[in-house]
């Protein structure tokens, strides 16, 4: 596959020019890459509004991923969920003025009673939250029946069903994490069958999932029915971060398309990194070449090790194939505690907490990076002495009733607090823990005292509140 980005870059690097242009470094080294590091001079085309080598590489992820379209981003899925409910409300003419003009609501939702809105597990990263407050949109969160963790939501078609029929109003959208920060996955096909049936779009927020559509049995939201999704190519890909990917599925082109573009330059920076864009480029070749083989065998180190491990006496949380969760709170050891010893042998995990770690494996983790993990499994005091269970406090505790919109709340006059005088106040703009950014609480909801405890659990001393 060609790489039209890192070809036209190389080219201008070797002929070694005079920069009177951005960035500043001007080419010279500094760190190693700024040879490499342009802006968008003739020839290197315009992130979102050209037909050359950016649209080119685009065109060639849309074929790869199988998608109608493919936007890229240097800005990650944040910049992507923003841009994809966006051009939900753009498709939809929300913010269609005409109608008030004639003395009516929002034009599209006069006949509807209610303000646009989705209906979204409540497990979104904090990005989702950040563009209803931009947008102005309500949503309706519906809490995974089996959560352990507020990462985790997983919502059945049932689930699903019951909430449209009991809100009778159609939402803009239903929202999906999937996989989210624990590896837990939603049945997106069932999910697209009556998103689709209600003409409703499913949009997937699969951060995640990249490389979903490269395994034997393909499980990207693209191939299992969801109108949009974002991909963050940085977390399971070899791309810079930042890197991301907006797909659009062909069938919803139509509808999407045009919206999606004027999203995406809606929230995106006019300087979109070239070595990102550069990586992104790269990252086609590497998924047309032999990905799909590395990929099975990585996934075969991964089930060998979770085996051996299990074997063991360790738990394991079955999750997406890329994920490693160890449940350290069912063999009564916190998540930081196990985080620290891993460090010990040299291992950084993705994300630890009070029950969970989560490791995140690629094709390009080392024979060297696997034989550590084998000696800390070997060795870790979760095996050698084992306590009793630590019990998990079920995620829905922390639903609160809402006092004003998401948007009133996040442009209100505020105050920052500290969290142990929080209880009974409104939540402004949310504070998160990064990983997971899952919001605690949203805004525009009473901080609870329950949510208190979570705060202080997450380590998050100060919290927004609305004056
Ligand atoms: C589930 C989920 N969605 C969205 C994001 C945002 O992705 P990015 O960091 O690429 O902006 C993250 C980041 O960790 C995430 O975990």
């Amino acid at each position: 596959m060609n790489t039209p980005i890192i070809d036209f870059v190389r080219e201008y690097r070797k002929r070694e020019g005079t920069r009177f242009h951005m960035p500043g470094h001007k080419g010279h080294v500094f760190f190693g890459w700024e040879p490499f590091d342009i802006t968008e001079i003739p020839g290197a085309d315009v992130l979102h509004q050209g037909r050359g080598i950016i649209w080119e590489s685009e065109e060639n992820a849309a074929v790869l991923f199988g998608t109608g379209q493919t936007f890229y981003t240097t800005e990650g899925s944040s910049h992507c969920i923003k841009a994809m409910l966006a051009a939900l409300c753009m498709e939809r003419g929300v913010w269609d003025r005409k109608g008030e003009d004639e003395g009516r609501e929002r034009k599209g939702w006069e006949n509807e009673g209610r303000r646009p809105w989705l209906l979204a597990a409540r497990n979104v990263h904090r990005s989702m939250v950040d563009a209803c407050a931009l947008l102005d949109l309500d949503v309706e969160f519906l809490w995974g029946e089996s959560s352990e963790s507020l990462c985790s939501h997983v919502i059945s078609a049932e689930q699903l069903e019951e909430a449209l029929d009991r809100h009778g109003e159609r939402p803009l959208a239903v929202y999906v994490t999937s996989p989210d920060y624990l590896g837990q996955m939603a049945d997106i096909p069932a999910l697209s069958r009556i998103c689709h049936r209600e003409g409703i779009p499913l949009v997937v927020d699969n951060a995640h999932g990249a490389y979903l559509h490269f395994l034997e049995e393909r499980c990207h939201p693209m191939d299992l029915g969801a109108a949009m999704c974002c991909d963050s190519a940085h977390k399971t890909l070899p791309a810079l971060t930042g890197a991301a990917y907006l797909h659009v599925h062909p069938e919803h082109g139509q509808r999407f398309l045009p919206y999606a573009r004027q999203a995406m330059l809606l929230f995106g920076s006019t300087s979109p990194s070239y070595l990102t864009l550069q990586s992104l480029d790269y990252c086609n070749a590497y998924l047309a070449a032999d990905y799909e083989k590395r990929l099975e065998e990585t996934l075969e180190r991964v089930e060998e090790w979770k085996r051996m491990f299990g074997e063991a006496g360790g738990r394991v949380l079955p999750s997406e194939p890329l994920k490693i969760v160890l449940d350290t709170a069912g063999l009564g050891y916190q998540g930081d505690e196990i985080g620290a010893e891993l460090r010990e042998y040299d291992i950084e995990c993705e994300y630890e907490d009070q029950a969970f770690v989560v490791l995140m494996v690629t094709p390009e983790n080392t024979g060297r990076d696997w034989a550590r993990l084998h000696e800390w499994g070997k060795n870790t005091q979760m095996l050698r002495q084992s306590r009793e269970g630590i019990p998990r406090a079920m995620p829905e505790r922390l639903r609160s009733k809402r006092v004003m919109s998401i948007r009133q709340a996040a442009f209100a006059k505020s105050e920052m607090i500290p969290v142990s005088r929080a209880a009974g106040r409104v939540c402004a703009v949310q504070t998160v823990s990064c990983p997971p950014a899952v919001p605690i609480a949203i805004c525009g909801e009473e901080i609870t005292q329950a949510m208190v405890g979570e705060f202080k659990k997450f380590g998050i001393k100060e919290v927004s509140v609305v004056l």
